[in-house]
């Protein structure tokens, strides 16, 4: 038997392993009375977690850049659902979907913010800050600064990180440089998006010890999606390459984020960083709570500048 081929057999304590797909870690659930928000349902792993979320009966509250798009993948799953248009890089935006949210007087059981955009080839900006840095991690945080109140005493928060936080420049996040300005690499700003979702999650189960909320994060695997749009060709080149190497598909991709935000045994799982559905160890300073605790200040500063 081949290496991979082993890597892919491989079940861990939680029973559930690399080939383990959403429908797996969810099987024989009934999320009946269930509110389930999930960032960025038109595409990819948030949209394989909104089908197999809503199969199993939850009502998945979807976001995506706009409503109409949103609400059409939504349709699809031929269940009752909330489409909300949320442009993570537009505070405006992000701001209105967390009211609107909050509005539809449902607690949210589980929040999933898995949206994400990956290695712009060059720096981009938005508000003056680094586009991935303000999307991936700014987006996230200011909407669930929208949403504690939302959160249902057990509620469940799921970051979708990467393993390419490991990726990100030495001591995790360059707080002098998040306007990218002082220097940019496609990669290390994913990575450093990625270990700030990593830290944001760290951070906000600190904050949640005690309440019976939990936060973690996870790295979902590699998979080929419309992740990969911003790549020039040879980095697509690379991308495609690692994926065929290690491809998960989509169902499989979906598992890790729905084995977190359901699945019984995770209940009370507060703080860990999980890979195959299962805690796995994350770049020592994604695991920091100094400058997790100075990414939340930093983060509630930039989040001010947006009332
Ligand atoms: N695929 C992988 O191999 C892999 C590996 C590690 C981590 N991840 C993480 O997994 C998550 C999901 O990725 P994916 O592979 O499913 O990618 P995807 O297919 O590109 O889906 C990303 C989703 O995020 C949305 N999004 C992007 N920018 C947004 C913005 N500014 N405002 C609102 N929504 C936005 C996209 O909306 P549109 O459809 O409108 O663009 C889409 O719904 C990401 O956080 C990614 O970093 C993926």
């Amino acid at each position: 038997m081949s290496l991979m081929a082993l890597i892919k057999g491989t079940k861990g304590p939680s029973g559930f392993g690399y080939a383990s797909t959403a429908e797996h870690v969810t099987a024989g659930l009934d999320l009946t009375g269930k509110s389930i928000l999930i960032t960025g349902v038109t595409s990819g792993l948030g949209r394989e977690s909104a089908r197999v979320l809503a199969m199993r009966g939850a009502h998945v509250i979807g976001t995506g850049r706009s409503a109409e798009a949103t609400r059409g993948v939504l349709a699809r799953f031929g269940a009752d659902t909330t489409a909300v248009a949320c442009e993570l890089s537009e505070p405006a935006s992000v701001r209105q979907a967390a009211s609107e949210i909050a509005n539809l007087g449902r607690p949210l059981d589980a929040v999933i913010f898995n949206a994400g955009i990956m290695a712009l080839p060059k720096l981009q900006q938005k508000y003056g800050y680094e586009l991935q840095f303000f999307t991936n991690h700014m987006g996230h945080f200011m909407l669930m600064q929208g949403l504690m109140g939302a959160l249902a005493p057990g509620g469940r928060v799921v970051v979708v990180s990467s393993t390419a936080h490991m990726g990100a420049p030495k001591g995790g996040i360059q707080f002098d440089n998040l306007s990218g300005e002082r220097g940019y690499g496609a990669w290390s700003a994913y990575g450093q998006a990625k270990i700030a979702n990593l830290l944001f999650a760290k951070e906000l189960a600190r904050r949640f010890e005690g309440t019976g909320r939990t936060a973690n994060s996870l790295h979902p695997g590699v998979i080929i999606t419309n992740l990969g749009r911003h790549l020039n060709p040879v980095m697509k080149f690379g991308f495609g390459v690692a994926s065929v190497v290690m491809c998960k598909d989509v169902h499989q991709g979906a598992a890790t984020e729905c084995y977190l935000a359901v699945n019984p045994d995770a209940a009370g799982v507060n703080g860990q960083y999980f890979d195959d559905c299962n805690v796995a160890r994350p770049r020592v300073d994604g695991t920091d709570a100094e400058t997790a605790r100075r990414l939340w200040d930093a983060s509630e500063e930039i989040a001010a500048r947006f009332p």
